[in-house]
């Protein structure tokens, strides 16, 4: 575990991490030299001030990861905390609290396919190209139903154009990429959004100031 007198985070790289730092700046955190632009990856933040909670004790250190690993992070102890999405959350599990959903980073997985085509006609073993493949098997299974998935690591869309697949599972934000590529949603399968999650020993050892930041989010959250 880290230091009584840090709670150190992890923070999502890339579409989540302007959002999150958004948020902890509502918070009271200073969080400027994060958006230097330097390549530093271990931040620690000055104490807040003049916030109307109380704000905690120990000093706020933010790490920023690859989305999984801000879960191996938090499972193995060395970030108290993280922000993630539940599409992570979703596909690689693991144990440790799901604390807060942030309400930002909103998309859905869905199944999706080529415009106009019945996907549950018929009796063959339909083929599933996915980046998320336990998500995958997780809806199908609830569903009774045996697929054959097939893990592929980007642009899933063009699966079921060149005939590798009946159908993806896969993230749909805003449509378009289906859409520009003559395929659609054929059911939602889960929704997504940005999630506080926290370590289970953290919780216990760190619950004051677990709390204390937790409220200060959920304040912020609310003042939006
Ligand atoms: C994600 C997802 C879709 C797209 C959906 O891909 O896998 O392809 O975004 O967004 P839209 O509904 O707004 O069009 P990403 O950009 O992460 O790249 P990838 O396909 O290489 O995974």
């Amino acid at each position: 575990m880290t230091s009584r007198n840090t709670i150190r985070i992890a923070l999502t790289k890339g579409r989540l991490e302007k959002k999150t730092l958004e948020l902890l700046e509502h918070s009271g955190y200073d969080v400027s030299e994060l958006r230097s632009g330097s390549r530093k990856l271990i931040f620690t933040l000055p104490q807040p001030e003049n916030t109307a909670l109380p704000v905690p004790e120990a000093k706020v250190e933010l790490v920023l990861a690859k989305a999984a690993d801000v879960i191996t992070y938090v499972e193995h102890g060395v970030c108290d905390m993280g922000v993630v999405g539940k599409d992570t959350i979703m596909e690689k599990g693991g144990s440790f609290y799901e604390t807060l959903d942030l309400g930002f980073g909103k998309c859905k997985f869905a199944l999706a396919g080529k415009k106009g085509e019945d996907f549950y006609e018929g009796y063959h073993t339909r083929v599933i190209a996915t980046k998320y493949p336990e998500v995958t098997k997780a809806f199908f299974s609830k569903k009774h139903m045996d697929v054959e998935t097939i893990k592929i690591e980007g642009s899933v869309e063009l699966a079921p154009l060149l005939e590798l697949a009946d159908a993806i599972v896969d993230i749909v934000e805003t449509g378009t990429t289906l859409k520009e590529n003559g395929l659609e949603v054929y059911e939602d399968v889960a929704p997504i959004s940005a999630r506080v999650i926290v370590n289970v020993a953290s919780m216990k050892m760190k619950k004051q100031n677990i709390l204390r930041l937790t409220k200060l989010l959920e304040a912020a959250l609310e003042a939006k």
